[in-house]
């Protein structure tokens, strides 16, 4: 059972705010009136979207609470683990899918499609594989075949689209995370990088478009959202690597943007509508793959509050993306309780969670939860 965290008292709070609170509480905008209730696949299949949620095998099993709210809401769903690479070759020659297969065999039990992430990535990377790529081109490219050999033939009847690369885009200077020395141009210094040079992200998708002719291959990233010169440079790597795979035919279908969002950071639909449809004119689909909002440390306010900063942007955020022509929508998992935010030591809030998904602790509805589904249903805010 997930131990939960000593909630914000009253006292906690300073003490206009909690005089306030004993007054008429700041009233929700996204109220209960404001969206239907159904479930969130259910409303966005109204308008040809698709909306799910990243799982564990753990949870799935574990939590029953969890599983329901995904069995309730979301048709489509991504393993938070059990589809990288240290999950499933953690010895040379050494597969276990047993962790993909729970969630898989949850998911045709369901009726879910589930979403592959990531075949290659710096992160999630086990020790023998980080050393073979460090001894030469040849050895790495064998490390990297084998691996998709094995994985897209098991999976290939139950998985219909990877992450074929995660997070390949340097980030520009002023990161919170120091990037290690040794970017080439727009892409990250990673161990498939200094292994096979820039040419790795052609070579990823060109060896799973080989492997399997049908499958929809996808190029993951994140940053490329906010209205900061930072995020501006990113989406400028991005879109230049894009055009670069493109122009020389490099099988590529889709680019999943993440959507971590953080409300510190300022947003402006029209911009990022605007970048979206800029992928799309790559005849790339696009899709949101990882949606959460990190508040800042201290979060500013009470919990209606905090509701409602967290829900208009999501909706503004959405709603642009769905102008732009997204069609697909994840959020990184679906409730405070279990967000990978208060694992996360960086950003996790001092005893109390970040409110950035769409139920809270005790798995409510909250307000994001029907921002959601208005900016689903191409409603205003309200
Ligand atoms: O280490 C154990 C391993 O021994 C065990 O076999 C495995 C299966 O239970 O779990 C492993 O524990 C942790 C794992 O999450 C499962 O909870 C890993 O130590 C831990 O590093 C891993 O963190 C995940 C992280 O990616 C790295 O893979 C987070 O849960 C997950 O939320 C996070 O997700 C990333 C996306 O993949 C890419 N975009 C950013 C996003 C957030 O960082």
């Amino acid at each position: 059972m997930t131990p939960r965290p000593v909630r914000r008292s009253l006292l906690a709070l300073p003490l206009g705010m909690a005089l306030a609170g004993r007054q008429a509480a700041a009233q929700a905008l996204f109220t209960p009136a404001s969206a239907p209730d159904r479930p969130l696949a259910e409303i966005a299949a109204g308008r040809g979207l698709v909306y799910g949620c990243a799982v564990t095998g753990n949870l799935l099993s574990q939590e029953p609470e969890f599983a329901a709210l995904v069995a309730q809401e979301a048709a489509l769903l991504v393993p938070e683990y059990e589809g990288k690479f240290a999950s499933l070759q953690p010895e040379e020659g050494r597969f276990d899918f047993s962790g993909l297969d729970a969630v898989l065999n949850w998911a045709q039990h369901f009726r879910k499609a589930v979403r592959g992430h990531a075949l290659v990535w710096q992160e999630a990377l086990p020790d023998w594989a980080r050393a073979a790529l460090g001894e030469g081109p040849h050895r790495a490219r064998g490390v990297l075949e084998a691996h998709m050999d094995r994985v897209l033939s098991t999976t290939r009847a139950r998985i219909r689209e990877w992450d074929v690369v995660n997070e390949p885009i340097a980030n520009p200077p002023g990161s919170d995370v120091p990037e290690p020395p040794g970017n080439s141009g727009d892409l990250r210094a990673t161990p498939w990088l200094r292994a096979l040079g820039p040419d790795y992200v052609a070579i990823a998708f060109q060896a799973a478009r080989q492997r399997d002719p049908t499958l929809r291959l996808a190029l993951n990233d994140y940053g490329v959202e906010a209205d900061t010169p930072w995020a501006e440079e990113k989406r400028q790597r991005l879109l230049r690597l894009l055009r670069g795979l493109r122009a020389r035919n490099v099988p590529i279908d889709a680019v999943g943007i993440q959507a971590h969002l953080q409300l510190r950071e300022a947003f402006r639909p029209e911009q990022f509508r605007d970048f979206v449809r800029q992928i799309r004119a790559l005849d790339l689909q696009v899709l949101i793959t990882e949606l959460d909002m990190r508040e800042p440390k201290p979060p500013q306010g009470d919990y209606v509050a905090r509701d409602t900063a967290v829900a208009l942007r999501v909706h503004a955020f959405l709603s642009a993306a769905i102008e732009g022509g997204v069609r697909t929508v994840l959020t990184w998992g679906i409730s405070d309780r279990w967000t990978w935010l208060n694992r996360e030591p960086a950003v996790a809030l001092d005893n109390d969670t970040h409110r950035g998904l769409p139920y809270d602790w005790e798995l409510k509805r909250k307000q994001m939860w029907r921002a959601m589904a208005r900016a689903f249903l191409g409603q205003p805010v309200g």
